[in-house]
C-alpha cells in the first residue's frame, strides 16, 4: 500500500505503534515511505512535538490496519502514543481500515465504537471476508490495498461521506400554536432527535437545512453546512418544508407537528371571563403533502409517536403517510422519545421486516436511520 500511495504521487509519513513493530520493522516502512517511520512521541530531538506537526500537515490520516484496541482508544479520545496523539492533534479527515478476528469484529463494543467514530465524521472502510491469522476464515481481513488507495484518492479529491453532494431537509421540535399573545398549545418534543439527524447528516457530507421550533445549540456546525430556519407554528413549518423540499434529496420530518390549531385571540384572554371555549381546527398533514409532491428519487422519512398497539398503529401510519422509512417511537418506554438524550425505535421500511434499533444515543439512532436512507437513494446522480 505504501508503494502504491507513493506511486500515485502522495507524500507518505508513516507512524507505527510499538505493537506494529513486532510485525514489521520500522526500516521496511522507512524504505518504502517518503519519510523515516516514527514510533515514539519523544524519539526525535529535532521534532519535540511530532504529533502536532504531523497532525496539522496531513491531508488525510489512514489507519491500516486499525485494531479493536486502536478503535477503542480513538473513540475514547486517548492520546497515549504517537498515533493516537496525532489523530487527536489533527482536523484532517481520518480513514480507518479495521482488521481483526471475526469474533472481535462482531463484538458490540467494537461496532459501537465505530458508530461513535462514524458519527464524528471518521470514515471506515469495512474489512473483507477471507483468511485470517492462525488459519481462520471469516469477516475481519484488512481491505485490499488497491481499494484503500482508490478511497484515499476519492477522499483527497473532496469525498466526505455517503451523503456528499446530497441536500437533506430535517424538521425538529414541537410546533407552538398561539391561543392569545401569551399562551400556546404545544407538546413535549425537545427537538433532540431532529437535531441529531441534522448533525449526523452533515457529518456524512450532506448540505443540511434544519427547520426547527427550538433553539438548541448545534454541537457541530463546523463548516456552516447546517442552515437553520426558525419557525413557531405548524402553518409556518408547512410553508417552509413544502418550499424547501422541492430542492431536497432527502426529507426527514422529525418535528412533532400540532394536529390541531386555533384562531388566536388578539388580546390576552382574561381569567374573569371564565374558561375559554377553544375552537380547534385540524392542521394539514405536512408529511402527506410532501409525499404527494415528492421529486423523483426523493427519500422521505416520517416519525410516529405511539403509546398503545405500537406496531399495529405504526404500520397503519406507514401506509397512510406513504413514506419510505417510518421511525417508530413507543413514548411509554423509559429513556426513549421526548426530552430524552437516548432513544429506542423500530424502523418500518418497504418490503422489509421491521428493524429494531435498541436503546442508544439519539446520534446513533440518527446514524441507523441515515444508513437506511443512503441505501434507498438513487446512485450515480450526485
Ligand atoms: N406530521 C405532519 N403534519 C402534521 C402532523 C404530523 O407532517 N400535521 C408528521 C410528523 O412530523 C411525523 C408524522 O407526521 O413525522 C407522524 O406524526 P404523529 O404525531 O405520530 O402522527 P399523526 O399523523 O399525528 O397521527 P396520530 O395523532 O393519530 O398518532
Amino acid at each position: 500500500m505504501l508503494r502504491r500511495l507513493r506511486d500515485a504521487g502522495y507524500h507518505v509519513a508513516p507512524i507505527l505503534t510499538p505493537d506494529a513493530t513486532r510485525f514489521v520493522g520500522p526500516l521496511t516502512f522507512s524504505a518504502l515511505a517518503s519519510e523515516p517511520a516514527r514510533i515514539g512521541l519523544y524519539d526525535d530531538p529535532e521534532l519535540p512535538i511530532p504529533h502536532t506537526t504531523l497532525g496539522q500537515s496531513a491531508d488525510l490520516i489512514v489507519v491500516a490496519p486499525a485494531t479493536a484496541h486502536l478503535i477503542a482508544r480513538f473513540a475514547a479520545g486517548l492520546a497515549d502514543d504517537l498515533l493516537t496523539a496525532t489523530l487527536m492533534a489533527s482536523a484532517s479527515p481520518v480513514l480507518l481500515c479495521p482488521a481483526m478476528h471475526t469474533e472481535m469484529w462482531e463484538q458490540p463494543v467494537v461496532q459501537e465504537n465505530l458508530a461513535t467514530l462514524r458519527r464524528r465524521g471518521v470514515l471506515v472502510l469495512e474489512p473483507e471476508r477471507g483468511h485470517l491469522a492462525g488459519g481462520d476464515e471469516g469477516a475481519g481481513r484488512l481491505a485490499d490495498p488497491a481499494t484503500i488507495v482508490t478511497l484515499v484518492e476519492r477522499i483527497i479529491k473532496g469525498y466526505r461521506g455517503p451523503l456528499t453532494g446530497r441536500r437533506v431537509l430535517v424538521t425538529a421540535g414541537g410546533t407552538r400554536e398561539p391561543i392569545d399573545p401569551v399562551r400556546v398549545i404545544t407538546n413535549r418534543s425537545s427537538g433532540r432527535q431532529g437535531y441529531a439527524i441534522a448533525e449526523v447528516a452533515a457529518r456524512l457530507g450532506a448540505a443540511v437545512t434544519l427547520v426547527t421550533t427550538t433553539d438548541r445549540t448545534l454541537a457541530i456546525d463546523v463548516v456552516g453546512r447546517i442552515e437553520v430556519v426558525e419557525v413557531v407554528t405548524a402553518a409556518e413549518m408547512r410553508e417552509h418544508a413544502l418550499t424547501l423540499a422541492k430542492e431536497m434529496d432527502v426529507v426527514v420530518m422529525a418535528a412533532a407537528v400540532a394536529d390541531f390549531t386555533v384562531d388566536p385571540a388578539p388580546n390576552k384572554l382574561k381569567k374573569a371571563a371564565g374558561p375559554p371555549q377553544l375552537a380547534l381546527v385540524a392542521t394539514p398533514d405536512i408529511l402527506v403533502e410532501l409525499v404527494a409532491n415528492r421529486r423523483d428519487g426523493q427519500v422521505i422519512v416520517g416519525f410516529a409517536a405511539e403509546s398503545t398497539d405500537v406496531l399495529a398503529n405504526a404500520q397503519a401510519k406507514f401506509e397512510r403517510k406513504g413514506v419510505d422509512v417510518l421511525v417508530v417511537n413507543d413514548v411509554m418506554t423509559p429513556g426513549a422519545g421526548f426530552e430524552s438524550p437516548t432513544n429506542e425505535v423500530r424502523l418500518l421500511l418497504r418490503d422489509h421486516e421491521p428493524v429494531a434499533v435498541s436503546m442508544r444515543t439519539k446520534e446513533d439512532v440518527a446514524l441507523e436511520v441515515l444508513t437506511r436512507v443512503v441505501a434507498l437513494l438513487p446512485q450515480g446522480d450526485q
